[in-house]
């Protein structure tokens, strides 16, 4: 049985760690949030509070952060401000969670000598061409376009600097789109999500062209605890599930789900520096450690995904207002 000090784990991919943590192991989990706007602890409910404890804090905040680094077995950092357009609005909270906070984190880990994982994203490679027929893989140089994507590939170099310099023991995931339960309104899929229950139609950047590579957020989990079971220390692990749509496929997709005509959405404002495409190539993480994603059809996984908010609109709903005002106001 181990410890783990969980950041971010009221946010969206931190909360189904837990929920996963709590499923398929044994292990005892901490969860250090600051509960920012994009953290909630209903995300947290039902879980056994012998297993789970959460601890509303900073993690740039070393008082904080120090005895939790201290008790803890494993650090998994999920801990972040993740959104792109938040990022284009106003960029200081980014660097101060996103490079600040691993410093800090790091910083722990080192004194303390705990293991690390930091949770990354494909945003650091860059984008790709439509037809390119490479993905990214762990050689993919960094490339990062907006400011939330270059604070982590800041927080990588960190990480990355930390081992080397540092002994610290650590490793790097950098992970294509999730989707599923308790993501924010603020992101592509809830946002439509949320429109047509509400009988808003979809709002679609652009031509909609755009290519992401969707991954269930449990498929992310199990990589996860895959790599902290057998990662190698300083190694970096892209995990991906081979789920290129572009964007207007997926809200076509959504439509059809949700019983409405497949065209009805409005284009909108594109945004600033759009990333054209990302594509993963995870064959490391296979071939090396034996990970395999189970969400292979992408209409399933968004089906429950769909009835997941018609269920949890007390989750969702007082967030919303805010959110389409937020776009209303930049023509999205
Ligand atoms: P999220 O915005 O839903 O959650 C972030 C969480 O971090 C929130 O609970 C928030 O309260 C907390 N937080 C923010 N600043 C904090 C601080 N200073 N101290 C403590 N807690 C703080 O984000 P997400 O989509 O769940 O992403 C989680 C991680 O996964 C991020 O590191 C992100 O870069 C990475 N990632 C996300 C995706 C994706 O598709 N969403 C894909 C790949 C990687
Ligand atoms: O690739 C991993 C990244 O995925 C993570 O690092 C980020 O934390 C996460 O937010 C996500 O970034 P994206 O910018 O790709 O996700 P987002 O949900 O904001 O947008 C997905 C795509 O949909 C993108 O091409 C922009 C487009 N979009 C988004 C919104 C909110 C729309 O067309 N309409 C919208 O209303």
């Amino acid at each position: 049985m181990h410890k783990i000090l969980v950041t971010g784990g009221a946010g969206f991919i931190g909360s189904n760690f837990v929920h996963y943590v709590v499923e398929h192991t044994d292990d005892y989990v901490t969860v250090l949030d600051k509960l920012t706007y994009a953290g909630n602890r209903a995300s947290l409910e039902g879980l056994p509070e012998d297993r789970v404890r959460l601890v509303v804090g900073d993690i740039a905040d070393p008082a904080v952060v120090d005895p939790l680094v201290d008790e803890a077995d494993a650090v998994v950092h999920y801990a972040a401000e993740s959104h792109n357009d938040n990022s284009l609005h106003d960029p200081r909270p980014f660097l101060d969670t996103n490079i600040v906070g691993t410093y800090t984190l790091l910083e722990a880990s080192r004194k303390y000598g705990t293991r690390f994982h930091h949770i990354s994203t494909d945003e650091v490679y860059g984008d790709l061409e439509l037809d390119d027929p490479e993905r990214f893989t762990e050689q993919t140089p960094y490339n990062p376009s907006s400011p939330y994507s270059s604070t982590k590939a800041g927080s990588d170099l960190l990480v990355r600097a930390w081992v080397r310099s540092f002994g610290v023991q650590a490793t790097i995931s950098n992970c294509s789109n999730n989707y599923g339960p308790f993501q924010h309104v603020e992101k592509f899929i809830p946002r439509q999500i949320t429109n047509v229950i509400r009988g808003f139609r979809p709002k679609l950047y652009g031509a909609g062209q755009n290519v992401r590579d969707w991954i269930h957020a449990d498929d992310h989990s199990s990589a996860v605890l895959t790599i902290l079971e057998k990662g190698q220390i300083g190694q970096t692990y892209l995990i991906g599930a081979d789920g290129e749509k572009d964007n207007k496929t997926v809200v076509e997709l959504i439509l059809g789900l949700m019983g409405q005509p497949q065209d009805a959405y409005d284009h909108v404002t594109d945004r600033a520096g759009h990333d054209l495409r990302y594509a993963i190539d995870s064959t490391k993480l296979r071939t090396e450690l034996g990970w395999q994603p189970r969400y292979r059809d992408f209409e399933t996984g968004l089906a429950a995904t769909i009835d997941w908010y018609r269920n949890n609109e007390a989750w969702w709903a007082p967030s919303k207002d805010g959110v389409e005002a937020f776009y209303a106001a930049k023509g999205q």
